[in-house]
């Protein structure tokens, strides 16, 4: 029987993406190609001050344009106006008489006949702001004199304490410290922020909307709306990239426009442009850290001493969850015996960040990455040995000191990088394309990361999936998950998972939207997780239908269930060779009034957690990368270019390993553009790069010639099939790597991201 490996093939095999079809050919449906009857077109009025006091929002002028249907403040919200995934400090509309703490904070909604007279109408809107001196950057906030809320700028801490640091750092030889700053960065989906919110048969609300969560944004618009859940039905629309940024933000988006559902009795649709997308919506958190790192005379780690801050913007949002993972990261894929971590969420009169790939990782890892690599480098140690001595392996205790039992695959990404990379001879070649050049000199990069898959001891609440599956009539098959595709390829890999453990062909199974209405509360697709739990919640329910299966064609073949091998379509008698067509069981199941869907549910086994002092098990599994990365830097100009890179990850299974290297290239890319080109540039808390022309992401002729990926398959026996999470690891190495590579380029190290041009020369022009 089959337990944990492929035998009809489909794990593990190449397979042809579910929705390539309808998204080459532009027959998906996003909310913005959604209509309705009598549907109403809404436009967001904004504070467009960082930091005061709404006197008054005078609407007069802008109700007298032909066109206009209604303009919504936060009068007109039946519910309650305070929004927020963990802190409720964010109003829905800002009331008059309260605070506007940054620039894109929300004050009404316009509703008209047409998109350009909603917006004609916004413009309009005369909102009287009395000015407050505004907080700015991390420093002055932390200096608590102007306050972004009472009573204190820097409401949340969280930390480590593992082991004794001073002993830790007596013990040690060598002590390194250094001081990073990791910037802002965009999403930059290329389908905006969007909603339809509608009045439906059901006496509720239906919201139709790219998101990555819609269980969140069924809480917000009942929350708003006041009403229970079960009149609050959301629907995911095909989501044209998220990344974090559709996390927590569609549920605001929704409540702006079910209010104006609420106030009109019609459909109203809510479709952001980049401007107000950029301007308005979440971003990676920039985060300033300290490190401070002792090793002995072997070049181990002793302790490690780290201070982050991490600029939360006007409103928590989902920074406590997102400083969790920074927590846990901020030491790195080490053993280390002696760590403390501190790290403050401080409030500025800016955009709040929250959720981007990664989910506040990359910047630590940029920071103790960059560290190994100086330290390497001080001690004259090769950095994949150096990484080698010191990283986690079966039997070590992570920063958290949480025992690694099962599937570390950390050591073979080292030495699997330091294969595909020919690393003798690149570095070789890298010696002697220096030799020869002057006007350009090339640095290698190295960097080593792991990651906590899922939601964690934070988040163990919402660590559960659900999943339907339904095999019709024909022999087609529905599952319904609650996880969501936004182009990371979810609905392929569940696609794969059913047809594995049916037999039924990828093709004849549809993998549906979202619906809240159909699926349980299955957390949010976020951290990775959804091969791990939605993928498991239908392997256990895809399991449940084919014994049945078994069952059935046993009785009417006469076959013995260990003699049956199902795949390809059918369910084959291996001793008789009597076959059944997929096709031919269900209609005989359909006679026999066989039970044909069934649900799944799967949860992992609860994590022991001291949120004191930081100790226990951060998460279910760790996932595991190294890369190495080739630049080429300009001393001239500062320009730099990324000409090889070589990454190898330890996913416990691939799946679908198109989709997985589809990923890895594509982190890759994301991460690049993060350490290079990035660089959001504020003017007293307006975002003034608000578009593409000014926030510059890479494009296909940034990606490197030669991008070599590796797959190491180290199994998470909880996973299906052994899988654990890739989607955001894939971009977690990228910006250290690119940075190292960088600083041994030019034999200066790099302390911020991104490292724009101009950085670089004032870093080469530096004595
Ligand atoms: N890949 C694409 N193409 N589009 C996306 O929006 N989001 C990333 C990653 N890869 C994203 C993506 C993020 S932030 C996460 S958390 C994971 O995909 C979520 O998907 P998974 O749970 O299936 O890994
Ligand atoms: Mo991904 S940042 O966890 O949505």
């Amino acid at each position: 029987m089959r337990t944990t490996v492929s035998l009809n093939g489909v794990i593990g095999a190449k397979v042809k993406r579910v929705d390539a079809e309808p998204k080459v050919t532009g027959k998906a449906k996003f909310a913005a190609d959604l209509y309705f009857d009598k549907m109403v077109h809404c436009y967001l009025v904004l504070a467009r001050k960082p930091h005061g006091i709404l006197k008054g929002i005078d609407v007069n002028e802008a109700l007298k344009i032909p066109g206009v249907v209604g303009i919504y403040t936060h009068e007109d919200i039946p519910g309650k106006n305070q929004l927020g995934e963990v802190i409720k400090d964010m109003p829905c509309l800002v009331p008059v008489g309260e605070k506007v703490r940054y620039y894109g904070d929300v004050v009404a909604v316009v509703a008209a006949e047409t998109l350009e007279v909603a917006k004609e109408a916004a413009e309009r809107v005369k909102l009287d702001i009395e000015e407050l001196p505004a907080v700015l950057d991390i420093n002055e906030a932390l200096k608590d004199e102007i306050k972004v809320h009472e009573p204190t700028n820097v409401p949340i801490h969280k930390k480590i304490r593992k082991g004794e640091l001073k002993k830790g750092f007596a013990e040690s030889e060598h002590i390194f410290e250094g001081e990073f700053y990791a910037h802002y960065q965009e999403q930059a989906y290329l389908e905006p922020q969007g909603v339809i919110v509608t009045p439906d048969i059901d006496y509720g609300y239906t919201v139709y909307g790219t998101m990555q969560c819609p269980y969140y944004v069924q809480k917000s618009v009942a929350h708003v709306l006041k009403l229970p859940l079960n009149r609050i039905r959301v629907i995911q629309t095909e989501t044209g990239g998220g990344f974090g940024g559709k996390e927590d933000v569609p549920s605001f988006v929704a409540s702006y426009a079910a209010v104006v559902a609420y106030n009109t009795g019609r459909p109203a649709k809510l479709i952001y442009d980049r401007e107000t997308d950029i301007q308005t919506t979440s971003k990676r958190h920039p985060i300033k850290s300290y490190y401070r790192i002792g090793v002995d005379k072997y070049g181990k780690l002793k302790a490690m001493e780290i201070r982050a801050y991490m600029d939360m913007g006007a409103y928590a949002t989902l920074s406590p969850i997102v400083m969790f993972r920074t927590l846990v990261h901020a030491a790195g894929s080490y053993e280390i015996p002696n760590v403390k971590v501190d790290v403050y969420g401080v409030y500025t009169n800016k955009i709040p960040p929250g959720a981007f790939r990664g989910f506040g990782s990359p910047q630590v890892l940029f920071a103790v990455e960059s560290m190994m690599d100086e330290i390497s480098m001080k001690l004259d140690i090769d950095p994949i040995d150096f990484r080698l001595l010191n990283t986690l392996r079966k039997g070590s205790r992570t920063a958290t000191n949480h025992l690694l039992t099962e599937s570390v695959g950390a050591v073979a990404t080292l030495e699997n990088a330091r294969e595909i990379s020919n690393w003798k001879q690149l570095n070789r070649e890298v010696d002697e394309f220096n030799r020869i050049h002057t006007d350009r000199k090339r640095g290698i990069g190295v960097s080593h990361i792991f990651y906590g898959v899922s939601l964690g001891a934070a988040g163990q609440h919402l660590d559960a999936s659900g999943a339907h599956v339904q095999i019709n009539a024909d022999g087609t098959v529905d599952v319904r998950i609650g996880g969501t595709e936004m182009g990371q390829g979810a609905k392929t890999v569940i696609a794969m998972i059913a047809a594995e453990e049916l037999g039924q062909l990828v093709e004849k199974i549809n993998v549906h939207q979202p619906d809240t209405a159909f699926v349980p509360d299955s957390g949010p697709t976020v951290a990775s997780r959804t091969t791990v739990y939605s993928g498991n919640a239908t392997r256990l329910a895809a399991i449940t239908l084919r014994e049945r299966l078994l069952k059935l064609f046993c009785e009417l073949t006469g076959a013995s269930s260990e003699d049956v091998f199902w795949g390809d379509g059918k369910y084959v008698d291996r001793t008789s060779g009597t076959e059944m067509s997929f096709e031919e069981l269900i209609e005989q199941a359909f006679m026999r009034n066989v039970k044909l869907n069934e649900t799944g549910w799967y949860e992992t086994p609860k994590l022991e957690w001291d949120a004191e002092r930081g100790i226990g098990e951060a998460y279910v599994t760790y996932s595991f990368a190294t890369q190495i990365v080739v630049v080429e830097v300009d001393l001239y100009t500062g320009q730099v270019e990324v000409v090889k890179a070589f990454t190898s990850h330890d996913v416990g299974k691939a799946l679908n390993p198109e989709g997985v290297i589809g990923q890895i290239q594509g982190g890759f890319i994301q991460g690049m553009g993060y350490a290079l080109y990035e660089d959001l540039k504020m003017k007293t808390g307006q975002i003034i790069t608000d578009n593409f022309n000014t926030y510059i992401i890479p494009t296909i002729h940034e990606i490197p010639e030669e991008l070599v990926v590796d797959i190491v398959e180290d199994p998470f026996p909880q996973g299906p099939y052994g899988a654990k999470g890739i989607g955001e690891p894939s971009l977690m190495p990228t910006p250290a790597a690119v940075a190292n590579a960088i600083s041994r380029a030019i034999g200066k190290r790099v302390l911020r991201i991104p490292a724009t041009p101009e950085y670089i020369l004032k870093l080469i022009k530096e004595d």
